[in-house]
């Protein structure tokens, strides 16, 4: 059996709060992550995404401790303008995000953002000195109708060929979050097995690797999302193809998130 993450590659661990937790709440967690870190290691990078207003806060506490800060949403344009209530890469960076993630399912279906859009977002990231974490993810729909693999590349397609050709891979980092595995979608299909997400990131990669070819597709981060939890994690970091994972449910409590942490380290070490 294989093991996890690629030391080629990076691996990252991202608790997304979305819009759960307030800023007391936020604070708490910060805290008390930032205490239980104290002479840990982990083998890979963990990431907190606050939402807007604990942001700044959250980092305060959490970068002396080494978490990395990731925004939830940042404004499809590298120049601030008018439009109000959005929040543009050079203000997320100033206030020290190192991620932000873009093209989520959340915003893809109910905010109703374009490929276009979650490639202009990626490419205002990328600016501001911001590493994008771009989600792509097939439906419930296209997945029980054998569509995945034309959703990934409509998806790929549509980042990487409006970005600049020579990128690095090392300058962003993928997702995939199949929808129907994310709890805000969730249907009655079973969560997929470690050795399912695997081939799902092989074709993923493969899709990646047409356009921007094997070294490319190869070096690049590929993160796993949807129903992560702690008593999962452990099965799907073992696959080689896992770079790390999106958490939403199971990273609303310090205590949930820490298990699942220790799970991953020890898939790592396995
Ligand atoms: P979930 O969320 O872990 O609750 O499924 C993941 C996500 O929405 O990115």
């Amino acid at each position: 059996m294989s093991f996890k993450i690629d030391r080629s590659r990076p691996g990252l661990v991202v608790a997304v709060w979305k819009d759960k937790l307030d800023h007391v709440q936020s604070h708490d967690f910060a805290t008390g992550l930032s205490a239980r870190l104290e002479g840990e290691r982990f083998p890979f990078e963990v990431a907190l995404a606050p939402g807007m207003i604990a942001l700044r806060e959250v980092e305060a506490i959490c970068h002396p401790a080494g978490v990395k800060i990731c925004g939830q949403n940042v404004l499809w344009q590298a120049e601030s303008g008018s439009f109000i209530g959005e929040t543009p890469a050079a203000t997320l960076a100033k206030a020290g995000a190192d991620y932000v993630i873009v093209g989520h399912s959340e915003r893809r279906i109910v905010f109703g953002e374009t490929g276009e859009m979650v490639r202009n977002k990626a490419a205002a990231a990328l600016a501001a000195d911001i590493t994008p974490v771009v989600c792509v993810g097939d439906t419930a729909e296209e997945h029980s109708s054998g569509g995945t693999a034309a959703a990934i590349r409509r998806q790929v397609e549509d980042l990487f060929l409006g970005l600049p050709p020579d990128l690095p891979p090392s300058s962003l980092i993928l997702a995939y979050e199949p929808v129907w595995a994310i709890s805000t979608w969730r249907t009655s299909s079973p969560l997929p097995t470690g050795p399912e997400v695997e081939s799902l990131h092989l074709l993923v990669r493969g899709e990646i690797e047409k356009l921007k070819g094997a070294d490319f597709a190869s070096q690049l981060g590929l993160l796993y999302g949807g129903s992560v939890a702690p008593d999962n994690i452990f099965e799907y970091f073992r696959q080689s193809e896992v770079d790390g994972a999106l958490v939403g449910g199971a990273s609303k409590t310090l205590d949930s998130f820490w298990q699942l942490l220790t799970e991953a380290r020890r898939a790592a070490a396995d």
